[in-house]
C-alpha cells in the first residue's frame, strides 16, 4: 500500500508507462513469433486476411465513393495479374509508382506486392533530375504512373525510355502514343488472387518499400523499409489506443510513410475505415470529420495551424475526432487547437522513414514528442550528446569522444545501432548508408545513427524537439536538403557561390530556405532568370524565399560554410546592409525585399 503511494507520487507516470511499453512488448513478441516461423507475416497478408474476415466493411473513402476491403482486393488481384501477363514483371523486381493520393495508389501498391515486387513510392514534386536519379537507386526497370501525371513526365520520358524503363499508365488508351495502359486490360484480367507463394517474403528483413527522404545530402535517398519495419509502423494506431471502430482520417501524401506506413498500415491492422484525401484541404476538414464520423486523423504541425487559422464558427467542437496521429505540433498550436476544437488527445510520433529509433508520446504532454523513462531504456539505446551550433559538428572530449548532455540540455539525438535496433540503411549507396553512422562515439568500434536533430530531455523523461542540425531543415512538412538546393542554384550563370539555409519565420512551422549567394565578377542578379530557374527545376517548398547577396564567404574553422551566423541574422532587411531579395510569384521574378515586404510577412499578411 505505502510502496504503492511512494511509486504513483515518486512517477507519476509509473503506471501508464508500464501499461504502454507491455502493449507494445506484446506486439514485439509476436513479430519475434513470426519471425521464427517460416512464412512471415507482411502487411499484406493482414490486408488478405482481413478482406476475408470484413470484405463488406468500408476499407477507403475517397471523394464521396466508398471502396470495401473486397473491392481494393479484387481490383488488386485484377492489377497482380496485368502485372503478371501483360507487365511481364517478376517476383524480386523493384518498380516505382508516381501517383497523387487516390484509391488506385493502394490498388497497384498491393497489386505489385501480390507478385512479388518491391515498390518505390516517388514523390510527385520531384522534378526531373531527381527522378531519374531515384530509379538508379532502387534499380527500378518499370514506372507505374498516375493517369494525372502523365503529361508532368513529358521531359523525362525520354531518357526513361532510352534508359529501357517501361512506363505503365493508370489510365486507358489515348494518352501519350508510347506510354503503355494498365486500365484498359482490367476488365479482361481475373479478379482471382495469383499465387500466394509470389508474395510470400523470405524474411521479414527483406525489403518491401523503398521511400525517398531528402537526406543531409545531395539527392533524393531511398530508405530501405523492411517488412518488419511496416509491421511496426502498422501498430502505431493500435499502440495509441485506436480500435477497428475508428475511422482515420489521411490528407497526407501517400509516398511518405506517415500516411503509408502508419495510416493505410495502421487501419489495416485494426480492419477499421479510412478517408482518404487527394490533398488537404483547412476549410474541408471539418465538414469531412463530421460528414463521415471520423475519430482519428494524421497531421505535421502546419496542417494544426492552418486549421487553427481557419474563421472560427459554434460548430467548432461538434465533431467525434478524440485523437490525432502524427509530428511536428508545436506547443502554442497545440494548446490553441485543443483549446479550439475540445480535448483531442495528440499523440506525437518521432522517428524518420530510416532512423532506428521512435519516440511516442503515449501520455499526450503538451510540447513534447515522447517520452523516455526506465523500461524504455532498456530496448532502445540512445544519447544527447553536445553540439557545437557554430562549428556544426558534436564537441568531443580529448580522447575523441562525443559527451553527454546534462539532463534539460539541448543535444544532438544519437541512436544505437544494433540487432535489436538495425539501420537498414539506403539503396544503391553504401557511402549515403556510411555518412548516416557515427562511428566511435562513445568508444572504439561502436555505431551510432544520427539523426541530426537537437533534443532535450526533461527531469521526467519528456523529450522535446528543438531544432534540426546542418544540411536539412523543414517547410512545408518536407525535407530540404541544403546540398541539393546549392547544386540546383550553383548552375546559375552569374552565381559563383551559394550557401543555403533555413531561416525562421514568424507563424510558421520549420524553416523557409534563404540563399547567401555571391555573384561572379562583372555580372549582375538576375531576379527574373533566377526566378525562371528556381520554377523550373525545383519543388515548391525547396524553393528559396529568400536571397542575400554578400561579397565574401565566412568559413567555420574546419572550412565548412559558417551558416550559424547567417541563420541567427535572419531576413530583416534593417539589420543588414546586404542586399536582400524575395521569391514573388505574381511578379515572376526575386523582388528586393523592402521593409514594407518584411512587416507584411511578420504580420501574416504574404503568403508564402
Ligand atoms: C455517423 O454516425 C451517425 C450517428 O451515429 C449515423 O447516423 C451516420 O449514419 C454515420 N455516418 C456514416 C457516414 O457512417
Amino acid at each position: 500500500m505505502l510502496s504503492q503511494l511512494l511509486l504513483t507520487l515518486c512517477f507519476p507516470y509509473f503506471w501508464r508507462d508500464l501499461l504502454f511499453l507491455l502493449k507494445v512488448l506484446r506486439y514485439g513478441a509476436r513479430l519475434e513469433l513470426t519471425k521464427l516461423t517460416r512464412s512471415a507475416r507482411t502487411v499484406l497478408d493482414r490486408f488478405v486476411q482481413q478482406a476475408r474476415r470484413i470484405p463488406d466493411k468500408p476499407f477507403v473513402v475517397y471523394e464521396g465513393r466508398v471502396h470495401t476491403y473486397r473491392d481494393v482486393e479484387l481490383r488488386s488481384n485484377r492489377l497482380a495479374n496485368v502485372f503478371l501477363d501483360s507487365v511481364k514483371l517478376r517476383k524480386g523486381d523493384c518498380v516505382g509508382l508516381l501517383m497523387n493520393n487516390e484509391p488506385d495508389f493502394l490498388c497497384a501498391w498491393f497489386g505489385l506486392a501480390k507478385v512479388g515486387c518491391s515498390v518505390a513510392f516517388l514523390n510527385t514534386n520531384i522534378r526531373s533530375k531527381s527522378l531519374l536519379h531515384c530509379f538508379d537507386c532502387c534499380g527500378a526497370k518499370t514506372l507505374v504512373v498516375g493517369s494525372d501525371l502523365v503529361e508532368g513526365l513529358d521531359g523525362v520520358l525520354d531518357v526513361l525510355l532510352e534508359d529501357n524503363i517501361q512506363v505503365w499508365a493508370m489510365g486507358g488508351p489515348g494518352g501519350h502514343p508510347r506510354v503503355h495502359t494498365l486500365l484498359d486490360k482490367l476488365d479482361a484480367a481475373s479478379d482471382q488472387p495469383v499465387a500466394a507463394a509470389l508474395r510470400a517474403a523470405a524474411s521479414l528483413k527483406s525489403p518491401t518499400l523503398y521511400i525517398f527522404t531528402s537526406g543531409t545530402t545531395g539527392l533524393p535517398k531511398a530508405a530501405v523499409i523492411t517488412h518488419l519495419q511496416s509491421l511496426k509502423a502498422a501498430a502505431g494506431f493500435w499502440a495509441f489506443g485506436a480500435t477497428e471502430d475508428d475511422v482515420m482520417y489521411i490528407p497526407l501524401p501517400l509516398y511518405h510513410s506517415a500516411a503509408s506506413l502508419i495510416g493505410i498500415g495502421g487501419t489495416i491492422e485494426l480492419g477499421a475505415s479510412c478517408v482518404l484525401k487527394k490533398k488537404f484541404s483547412a476549410s474541408q476538414f471539418w465538414t469531412d470529420c463530421r460528414k463521415h464520423n471520423v475519430t482519428v486523423f494524421q497531421y505535421i504541425g502546419e496542417l494544426c495551424r492552418y486549421l487553427c487559422n481557419q474563421p472560427k464558427t459554434a460548430g467548432d467542437q461538434v465533431h467525434k475526432v478524440r485523437m490525432g496521429v502524427g509530428n511536428g505540433l508545436r506547443q502554442d498550436v497545440w494548446r490553441e487547437f485543443q483549446s479550439r476544437f475540445g480535448n483531442i488527445k495528440m499523440c506525437e510520433v518521432y522517428g524518420s522513414t530510416e532512423g532506428n529509433l521512435c519516440f511516442m508520446n503515449h501520455i499526450g504532454k503538451i510540447g513534447t514528442v515522447g517520452r523516455s523513462n526506465f523500461f524504455y531504456r532498456l530496448l532502445f539505446k540512445y544519447d544527447l550528446v553536445k553540439y557545437d551550433m557554430v562549428k556544426d559538428e558534436a564537441v568531443k572530449d580529448p580522447n575523441g569522444f562525443c559527451q553527454r548532455v546534462e539532463k534539460g540540455e539541448t543535444g544532438l539525438l544519437l541512436s544505437k545501432v544494433s540487432a535489436l535496433s538495425p539501420f537498414f540503411g539506403y539503396a544503391g549507396s553504401k557511402q549515403l548508408t556510411e555518412k548516416k553512422l557515427m562511428r566511435n562515439v562513445f568508444g572504439k568500434g561502436d555505431a551510432y545513427f544520427n539523426t541530426g536533430d537537437l533534443m532535450a530531455e526533461d527531469r521526467d523523461g519528456f523529450i522535446c524537439f528543438k531544432d534540426r542540425v546542418g544540411d536539412t531543415f523543414r517547410w512545408k512538412g518536407e525535407n530540404v536538403a541544403t546540398t541539393e538546393v546549392t547544386e540546383t542554384l550553383g548552375l546559375v550563370d552569374f552565381i559563383q557561390e551559394v550557401n543555403v539555409y533555413g531561416v525562421e519565420v514568424q507563424g510558421h512551422e520549420g524553416r523557409a530556405g534563404m540563399a547567401a549567394v555571391i555573384l561572379r565578377a562583372g555580372m549582375a542578379f538576375d531576379g527574373g532568370k533566377l526566378f525562371e530557374h528556381v520554377t523550373r527545376d525545383m519543388p515548391p517548398y525547396a524553393r528559396p524565399l529568400f536571397i542575400r547577396l554578400q561579397d565574401v564567404m565566412e568559413m567555420t574553422s574546419t572550412f565548412k560554410q559558417q551558416k550559424f551566423q547567417l541563420v541567427h541574422s535572419g531576413f530583416n532587411p534593417s539589420t543588414t546592409s546586404d542586399p536582400l531579395y524575395v521569391l514573388d510569384y505574381q511578379q515572376q521574378s526575386y523582388i528586393p525585399l523592402t521593409d514594407g515586404i518584411y512587416r507584411s510577412i511578420q504580420a501574416g499578411e504574404r503568403k508564402l
